[in-house]
């Protein structure tokens, strides 16, 4: 090996007990030399970037082993996004609990597309101060966003991811997944892929955005409670995906739909993957339940729902969502 790259024995040794160190299983055999051995499917942000082909999403890249939350993380960057944001948010704040970010550039300037990994969650937050179940095996990303939009316009940030992450999902393994308001992804009821924005704003611009994505690629769903209604790709496909192919994906996509976000096709696109419309529901929000059915899907992103008391047509913009049975609903 060493000849053949033509450097020295130690500079090979070097690279192997860095590969190791990022996770790689490496035999080493005092005659042969080294074999890539084991599990290969790992978090690696040169390997991510060496086929990524986005224009600006994810040029920033960086892979954790254990954070907390990596949506949390990307918070802590998109606030220190001074020269030692980094440092701080590897050292302190944002509380990774284990290794290093093996990492790309230094920090952008404004961390605009700057894109956060982990292998795994020890507090992975889900939407309504839920919990998500985040084991070695899924995809836990956050993205931090800084669009020049105003606060009013972020929920369009949601449509285009959601309809980004369906495409890719149908282009990779031809699966049908579809959006159950607001931004869950289901695959024949079964949730395949979670969305949790949380925005900085002053008054009416938008400081920062950061999309957490979180999709059960290949992890073992079995063990969750039946109530959550999960699956993952490895459910659905029989076979374990390549982690890396799919998040080279899914960056090109919402690359894609997150530049066209205001366009009417984005909206389209979203309201006709939705699995939400034309349901019996239960709406809970803030302002109490409601019951009725899923009449519609506005421009804003909101659910229109013409509810079973006939008082009329009703306007929710956030809430939890529950798609009733026909029995349940009569
Ligand atoms: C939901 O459906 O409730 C949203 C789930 C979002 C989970 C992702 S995983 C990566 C990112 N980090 C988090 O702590 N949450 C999001």
């Amino acid at each position: 090996m060493a000849a053949r790259l033509g450097i020295s024995r130690a500079a090979v040794w070097k690279q192997i007990r860095s590969l190791r160190k990022r996770g790689y299983e490496i035999e080493s055999s005092t005659k042969k030399g080294y074999r890539l051995a084991g599990n290969h499917d790992i978090l690696d942000a040169d390997l991510i970037r060496s086929g990524l082909k986005t224009q600006w999403l994810g040029k920033d890249l960086r892979c954790f082993s254990v954070v907390t939350s990596t949506n949390e993380v990307a918070r802590t960057i998109a606030l220190e996004c001074r020269n030692d944001g980094i440092n701080r948010a590897v050292n302190g704040t944002a509380r990774i609990v284990k290794g290093t970010a093996n990492n790309g550039p230094a920090d952008a300037p404004a961390n605009n597309g700057t894109v956060i990994l982990a292998e795994v969650q020890t507090q992975g937050r889900g939407r309504l101060s839920r919990s998500w179940a985040s084991p070695p095996g899924g995809v836990w990303m956050s993205l931090i966003l800084r669009p020049q939009i105003s606060l009013d316009r972020a929920y369009r940030i949601n449509m285009a991811i959601s309809v980004a992450i369906c495409k890719a999902l149908a282009d990779l393994y031809g699966l049908a997944a579809g959006v159950k308001w607001p931004n869950d992804l289901l695959i024949e009821e079964k949730k395949i892929c979670g969305i949790l924005m949380e925005v900085s704003a002053e008054v009416d611009r938008l400081e920062y955005v950061v999309v957490g994505i979180g999709i059960n690629a290949n992890v073992d769903v079995s063990g969750y409670p039946a109530e959550w209604r999960s699956t993952s790709l490895h459910q659905e496909l029989g076979r374990e995906v390549s982690r890396v192919g799919l998040i080279q994906k899914i960056l090109l996509e919402i690359e894609n739909s997150y530049q066209h976000m205001d366009s009417k096709e984005i909206w389209e696109e979203w309201r006709n993957r939705s699995v939400t419309l034309g349901r019996q529901v239960r709406i809970s929000s803030v302002s109490g339940d409601i019951v009725g059915e899923a009449a519609d899907l506005a421009e804003d992103g909101a659910l229109i729902i013409q509810s079973r008391d006939q008082v009329g047509l009703h306007r929710v913009l956030a809430g939890d969502c529950i798609h009733l049975r026909a029995l349940e609903a009569a």
